[in-house]
């Protein structure tokens, strides 16, 4: 492999191991970004560690390393620094032939991986005839992001929407709505996901409150199960309904899902409860069949079983996931199985996956991991509602994003004197807006609670989706001013990096690639925001200081291809976000 920095660190990483020799060739470099660039750009800083191992002083054994080093084509001559870290600073030339070389690569140098997994990512998943919630558009955000990611890398992604649309709540909805609302029962449209949500409340009261009802919704679930053609149509038609509004979600988002709900792995479910049996891990407990694990006890101390089957013969949430796990492996065939929900599902992921293994359905080269997010909280840091303290509608929260965008560019618009249509208008803040949700969801490490601020995620400067699209604009706008053709800067042209601003930028520029593989293995979007939003900044930094259009040639060509790999790099890595850019704001 050649091209760009996601290589420079592993060819710097190389040449460290070859020059410890063959018998420290398991050694970690522990490679990393210098903190301060007086230190040059990399540092390695294994000298401390293994001088302890050898008896010996750690800046001894980093000389006698340096010695043995080969990076002059990448590097000055290395540094040693302190008790025994070594430096390392890239050579302008290097970062010359590198960025030409991602100036003439359709993936910036983003690699694809070596080996295409078939990878499952379960995500977004909200229930039937209820409302979708903020964990559930953090879940989406994320799951799309990461899909996009592991598909850019060459994956061969599933993108699965584990819905919630099987169980023993359906029969006591069907039964509820056969008295109180039976026209929702046999025509479409008959309700709005609002009606339907509230039903489902006075349903669920009256299932607790009449042992009459509760026993009559019974007989509606074995109906539903043995696919009664009343049942299944009236079940199929509250489906359809929150699936219409799951998908206005969807499509407002831009967001690519296959729903494949709970109740496809309904004929499965048995299989299960056999095959768990067979193996010697089912326990009867109180008339319930239960699995006992290591790890899982109750408030009292007491071990607390995953129950597979209920005394009733019903079946449960995990003993679908179980289902699933062993579809999506027989069956689709999967390398790697990602699951997107909030971390008070931790628990639930770690039992299934725990059952999975010992009943030998996770083969050693299948990894299945649950990726877990934080709450989403309101301004006044507790659980998001509405002005009006009700439950936030994930439309409403959308909707306000995008009026508040269109509040500030229009009061923008009036400062600078500026005319636009009001298609551009409607337009902008469309993307501005949502792109803001989405940015604000994804910059966040995934595992903290984050405050949910319309005034934050829109401000123009700062970590979010307004300022990353800018810089991009910025550059469109100098190709129109310059009448610029980007493609065709002529044959000759190159790339000079006389000016520390500009070295900073070409250095930033060449770590995509490496960040990009790292969220494909960490599956934290946060990385790939944090670095875009460097990169903004120090092109900024680069465009306050130096001109470009204004510039003598030959620099002048320099930093448009400067200016051009920084809008194609931001453009590049907020498609992997699933943010758009905008050509003008
Ligand atoms: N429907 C679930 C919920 O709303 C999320 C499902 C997540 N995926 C899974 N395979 N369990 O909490």
């Amino acid at each position: 492999m050649n091209s760009t920095i996601a290589y420079l660190t592993t060819q710097l990483d190389r040449a460290i191991v070859a020059a410890l020799g063959a018998d420290y060739a398991g050694t970690d470099p522990l490679l990393g970004l210098s903190s301060n660039p007086k230190f040059g750009d990399y540092q390695a800083n294994m000298a401390m560690g293994l001088a302890k191992k050898l008896g010996q002083q750690p800046r001894a054994i980093a000389q006698s390393i340096v010695d043995n080093l080969d990076v002059a084509e990448i590097c000055e001559a290395p540094q040693i620094a302190g008790p025994g870290f070594i430096n390392f600073t890239v050579k302008p030339s290097y970062l010359t032939t590198q960025l030409q070389a991602m100036q003439l690569d359709r993936r910036l140098g983003v690699a694809v991986a070596d080996k295409s997994q078939r990878v499952v990512v379960d995500f977004s998943s909200p229930n039937i005839a209820k409302e979708m919630h903020v964990g559930h558009l953090r879940s989406t955000i994320l799951g799309d992001c990461i899909a996009r990611v592991l598909e850019f890398r060459g994956h061969d992604v599933l993108r699965l929407n584990h819905v919630g649309d099987w169980g023993t709540q359906f029969g006591m909805l069907i039964l509820y709505l056969r008295e109180a609302y039976p026209q929702a029962l046999i025509t479409a449209d008959a309700l709005d996901l609002g009606d339907l949500v509230a039903l489902y409340k006075k349903a669920k009261q009256r299932f607790d409150e009449d042992p009459q009802f509760q026993e009559a919704a019974r007989k509606e679930v074995v109906k539903l199960q043995a696919k009664d053609p009343d049942t299944i149509k009236a079940w199929n038609l509250l489906c359809d309904q929150s699936r219409r509004e799951f998908q206005v979600i969807y499509d407002r988002l831009n967001i690519q899902i296959v729903e494949r709900g709970e109740s496809f792995y309904n004929p499965y479910l048995a299989a299960v409860v056999d095959d768990l049996r067979t193996s010697g891990l089912l326990v009867e407990s109180n008339g319930a069949q239960c699995v006992f694990l290591d790890g899982f006890v109750n408030r009292e101390g007491d071990p607390l079983p995953l129950i597979i089957q209920k005394t009733d013969g019903g079946y449960n949430y995990a003993t679908t996931d179980l289902a699933a796990v062993r579809y999506r492996i027989e069956i689709d065939q999967t390398d790697r199985i990602i699951y997107i929900t909030d971390s008070g599902q931790a628990d639930h992921f770690a039992q299934v996956f725990q059952v999975a293994r010992l009943a030998n359905w996770i083969p050693a080269d299948v990894e299945i991991t649950h990726v877990p997010f934080g709450l989403v909280l309101g301004e006044d840091g507790k659980k998001i509602k509405t002005r009006s303290g009700e439950t936030i509608k994930l439309k409403a929260l959308l909707d306000e994003g995008i009026d508040t965008f269109r509040q500030d560019l229009e009061a923008r618009l009036v400062g600078d004197q500026r005319q636009e249509t009001p298609e551009f208008i409607a337009n902008s803040a469309e993307v501005v807006g949502l792109s803001a949700v989405k940015y604000a969801d994804l910059s966040q490490n995934r595992l903290s609670n984050y405050v949910f601020s319309y005034d934050k995620m829109l401000a123009l400067q700062g970590n979010t989706a307004p300022y990353m699209m800018y810089p991009y604009v910025r550059v469109q706008g100098i190709s129109r001013k310059g009448g610029i053709d980007f493609e065709n800067l002529g044959d000759n042209a190159q790339i000079i990096l006389n000016e520390e601003l500009e070295l900073a930028l070409a250095k930033q520029l060449l770590q995509l690639g490496s960040i990009v593989t790292e969220v494909e293995r960490d599956l934290l979007p946060n990385r790939l925001c944090q670095y875009l939003f460097e990169l903004s900044q120090k092109y900024n930094q680069f465009y306050d200081k130096h001109s470009v259009l204004q510039a003598e040639e030959p620099i002048r060509t320099s930093r448009l291809i400067l200016s051009d790999l920084t809008a194609k790099t931001l453009k590049l890595g907020l498609d992997l976000l699933g943010i758009p850019v905008l050509e003008r704001m």
